[in-house]
């Protein structure tokens, strides 16, 4: 049967999977790994309803470094970052054998409408002026989601960063106020490492719960996107 034709009727749970460029395209047997990521979402996807945000990872980084050496704006080095977010989504939607790009999603009211044709829905970024944590955030209130499962390149959520502070806390579970406190920092800096602050105040304002796993951990993703116990944090908006 083809995911196209599973009835999202059936299924009670939403998942946004909001996944970052770090972990798509590393360099590190990226191939390999998108394959194995796409299988596992069509697997799950008989049992929630999955979509998915990709992130831009270095490519959108070179493209904003060197569109800023040549004097582009702020606003034109976000727009070669969805460039690349685009891309990267177009390569997970090819691994899920739909072979959409380059029409992928372009707005999340887009996307939310084609969620109710079933399958598996991917994207990349939407707009200047924020990133892809922040366009999830936007696609969970959209689709009224269950919660966000942010798969990103740090294992769980610390008080610190554990790179430079080595007394930093693991969380295992934290309240979405905790979170708040975290991606602001001090003095309101934002510290959007993490989760962009906006997706922050979004899953808040909305009661959507995120888990922060570890993307290249395809155990703990699969048990983030199914809400059960990870070793990653566990956000609680509610
Ligand atoms: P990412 O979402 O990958 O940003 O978008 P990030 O948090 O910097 O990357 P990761 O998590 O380390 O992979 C890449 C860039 O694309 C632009 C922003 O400039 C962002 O930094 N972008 C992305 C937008 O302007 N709007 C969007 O909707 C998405």
């Amino acid at each position: 049967m083809s995911l196209r034709n599973i009835s999202i009727g059936d299924i009670t749970e939403k998942v946004v999977v909001s996944i970052g460029g770090s972990i798509l395209i590393p360099g590190r047997n990226d191939g390999k790994y998108i394959g194995e990521l796409a299988a596992l979402l069509k697997e799950l996807s008989s049992e929630v309803h999955i979509s998915v945000v990709c992130g831009g990872g270095k490519t959108a980084r070179y493209y904003a470094q060197t569109g800023s050496e040549v004097g582009g704006t702020m606003y034109q080095q976000d727009l070669f970052g969805i460039s690349a977010t685009r891309m990267n989504a177009g390569l997970l939607d090819l691994a899920l054998g739909y072979g959409n790009y380059p029409d992928i999603p372009e707005t999340v009211e887009e996307a939310a409408s084609r969620c109710e044709e079933g399958g598996i829905v991917v994207m990349g970024g939407t707009e200047p002026g924020h990133t892809t944590d922040g366009v999830a955030s936007m696609l969970a209130k959209e689709l009224k989601a269950d919660r966000i499962v942010n798969a990103t390149s740090v294992d769980a959520v610390y008080s610190d960063d554990p790179r430079t502070v080595p007394g930093a806390e693991r969380y295992s579970e934290i309240t979405i106020n905790r979170l708040e406190e975290l991606v602001y920092g001090e003095h309101g800096a934002s510290k959007s490492g993490i989760f962009d602050p906006l997706g922050v105040e979004i899953a808040k304002n909305h009661k959507i719960d995120i888990f922060m796993v570890h993307g290249r951990d395809l155990k703990d993703l699969r048990s983030a996107i199914l809400g059960r116990g990870i070793k990653g944090t566990v956000v609680r908006s509610h």
